[in-house]
């Protein structure tokens, strides 16, 4: 099949690639010029594991495209999926859909013949309808259906989400676009994906359900590792407990820093916003919001009482700034608000990353980047392990610090407290 993917960020470039290694033909269309000939030189501009090999594959082999013409892009493909960013707006909660309706007016003069016009983008109920309405204002003849067909992935295994995702969520009323897509996903179906055909609003609706619910659940987690560590109870014996119970299921049990990423924060308000605008209250959503908000702060008080109220001049260095693993990502990170607030306490910063040196931490004071875990280390009174990079699983610790009064605060709860315990580190770590 001919499809157009809009937008080559995150969503689009990696649903593109993978849409072309199963046989299509797919153009990925962006406005940034410099990105797109990047793209074309196999320069990738997300760090996402496997994705360089699968664009340098198809564009060798002419099944991927690159293009900043969106017009004619879309007039030579049959499926258009949108995939342009939906930041939360300024100074708001709600989703800016701004780039969505540009990208809608723009397909709407482009129309040569019957397309189906996909967001992929995560978008607020009724967004497609808005989506019809403009492009039926450019295109009278209505050769046209507009479809909704969220995406799942998450970032670091997107390309293994893409090929063997539990589902393919397709909201359309529309028949004939209802066989193309199931043609169009069969590949996926066939590994054991559901295929699931809804309205387009309720196709829109669960994504947000979805995130907001994981989000839910690692707020859940999160809340009763505080009540263990006041209460002598392991967390992970209470994930594993509870997980067990197939109606909730392990995944997304993992106590830890609060949850970040550019789509857990946005989308839980989003779909608070739009449940405002219906007159609707989410209370359980709003509360998850403010405690993961308030997740910082409480384990930074955390960080004073371990250093016993004297941050500083503290040596503090942070192994792993990114929201998770394998991803460059520092969109709500919270080494965002942890790493400013020590600085501004005084602190001195240091901190590693797989993904190198982040310009984010520029404007502060005493935060520095290293090279390698060995130098960040070094003399260090604190630890924090704050991202589960596998770089970080097994650290001889033993060989790095010299000094036995070195606190190491493990915020993903990586290594077994009865051993650090035995070899004579501080060692603390989140709901144990
Ligand atoms: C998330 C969803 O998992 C994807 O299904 C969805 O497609 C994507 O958002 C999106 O809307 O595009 P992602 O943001 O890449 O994916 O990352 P996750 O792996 O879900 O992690 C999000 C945050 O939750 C991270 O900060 C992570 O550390 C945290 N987390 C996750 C926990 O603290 N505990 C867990 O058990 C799991």
């Amino acid at each position: 099949m001919k499809l157009c993917m809009i937008g080559t960020g995150y969503v689009g470039l990696v649903s593109g690639v993978c849409f072309s290694d199963l046989g299509n033909n797919v153009i990925c269309v962006d406005k940034d010029k410099e990105k797109i000939k990047s793209l074309k030189k196999g320069i990738i501009p997300i760090y996402e594991p496997g994705l360089e090999e699968l664009v340098l594959k198809n564009y060798k082999n002419q099944r991927l495209n690159f293009s900043t013409d969106l017009k004619e892009s879309v007039k030579k493909s049959d499926i258009i999926f949108i995939c342009v960013g939906t930041p939360t707006k300024k100074g708001g909660s709600g989703a800016d859909l701004s780039q969505i309706y540009d990208v809608a007016k723009e397909i709407g003069t482009s129309i040569n013949k019957f397309k189906i016009i996909i967001t992929k983008s995560t978008v607020p109920v009724t967004t497609g309808d808005e989506i019809e309405k403009i492009i039926r204002k450019k295109n009278k003849k209505k050769n046209f259906s507009i479809v909704s067909n969220p995406e799942f992935l998450r970032e670091g295994e997107a390309i293994r989400d893409f090929v063997y995702p539990d589902r393919v969520v397709v909201g359309t009323k529309d028949i004939k676009s209802n066989r193309i897509l199931k043609t169009l996903y069969a590949p996926l179906i066939s590994k054991g994906a559901q295929y699931l055909n809804t309205s387009r609003r309720a196709a829109e609706l669960i994504k947000y359900a979805s995130n907001a619910f994981l989000a839910t659940k690692i707020t859940f987690i999160n809340e009763l590792a505080n009540l263990c560590e006041q209460t002598d109870i392991n967390i992970e014996d209470i994930s594993i407990g509870m997980g067990l119970d197939k109606r909730i299921g392990g995944r997304f049990l993992r106590a830890g820093p609060a949850y970040g990423g550019s789509c857990f924060p946005k989308d839980t308000k989003a779909i608070i916003n739009t449940a405002d605008k219906f007159k609707i209250k989410l209370s359980v959503i709003k509360s998850v919001v403010k405690s993961n908000e308030n997740r910082s702060n409480l384990l930074l008080k955390r960080v004073n009482l371990l250093l016993k109220n004297r941050i500083k001049n503290k040596k503090i260095c942070f192994l792993g700034v990114t929201f998770k693993a394998n991803t460059d990502d520092m969109r709500d990170s919270s080494s965002l608000i942890m790493i400013p607030a020590l600085s501004k306490k005084g602190a001195k910063v240091s901190y590693y990353d797989p993904t190198g040196y982040k310009k984010e931490f520029d404007k502060y004071k005493n935060v520095t980047f290293e090279k390698n875990i060995k130098n960040a280390l070094n003399k260090s009174d604190m630890i924090i392990i704050h991202t589960e990079w596998n770089d970080f699983k097994s650290i001889n610790f033993k060989s790095y610090i010299k000094t036995k009064k070195t606190i190491i605060f493990d915020m993903r709860n990586i290594y077994s407290p009865s051993k650090m315990k035995q070899q004579g580190f501080k060692y603390f770590g989140i709901g144990r």
